[in-house]
């Protein structure tokens, strides 16, 4: 059971996602499944622009105004952690500690609005690895943007296995970027998880994408079956 204390619900675009997960036209078309998506705007985007995403996450279970309210009591205080630590960023996608605010902010913005219709349309929906109630290749493709291997100072090497697993049985390819922790450092699971899940027959391919935010955080790693 998710607290809602403890999750930063800050969301990230569709411009964003297209960048980070270096999404063709050809993978945009496909049934795509958003891994703890939050408050992303990338499912509402999508969606208005005729897309087919479904995204997933444990804060879905809470209102609009419950999640708006914990993005206000946290915006604050990442904003002046990121202000103080200059040298860990990258200031290309956004220009500042003060864009990057606004492009949050956007994208809450777009979330909420799309959020009830997007419920009742069974876009949104409140579930959460490392199990998930899909049937076998659900989904053509799944995204997971800033969750796995970024929390991996928290979330357990067991985890992270049970959930790719998971995720290579509801989809064809499973896309997780970035591959580095909270501490910019590489996740140290990614080696050993790639060895186990290409005993499996997953194979995994590392490629450098055009978005660098976390600095040096400009890998996505995909899974196939
Ligand atoms: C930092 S946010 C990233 C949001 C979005 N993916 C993005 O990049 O803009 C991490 C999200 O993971 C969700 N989350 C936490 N534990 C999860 C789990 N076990 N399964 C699915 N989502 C989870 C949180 O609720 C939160 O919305």
């Amino acid at each position: 059971m998710v607290i809602l204390d403890r999750v930063v619900p800050f969301g990230r675009s569709k411009a964003e996602y297209e960048l980070m997960f270096a999404l063709s036209e050809s993978d945009r078309a496909k049934t795509i499944i958003g891994i703890g998506d939050g408050p992303a705007s990338f499912n509402a985007e999508m969606t208005a622009a005729g897309y087919q995403v479904t995204s997933i996450d444990p804060i879905y279970q809470f209102t609009g105004a419950e999640i708006k309210s914990r993005f206000d009591a946290c915006v604050d205080v990442i904003i002046e952690q990121v202000r103080n630590t200059p040298n860990n960023w990258t200031w290309s996608y956004h220009k500042s500690p003060e864009d990057l605010r606004a492009n949050r902010e956007k994208a809450i913005a777009l979330f909420l609005a799309d959020f009830e219709r997007g419920k009742s349309e069974g876009r949104y929906l409140n579930a959460e690895l490392p199990k998930l109630g899909f049937q076998d290749n659900q989904f053509q493709i799944a995204l997971c943007s800033h969750l796995l291997f970024l929390y991996s100072d928290h979330l357990s090497f067991e985890f992270h296995l049970d959930s790719i697993r998971e995720l290579c049985r509801i989809t064809q390819e499973v896309r997780i970027f970035p591959l580095l922790t909270l501490a910019q450092a590489r996740s140290p699971y990614i080696d050993e998880i790639c060895r186990i899940l290409g005993k499996e027959g997953i194979s995994s391919e590392i490629i450098q994408v055009s978005y660098e935010f976390q600095k040096g955080g400009n890998q996505v790693i995909i899974f196939r079956q």
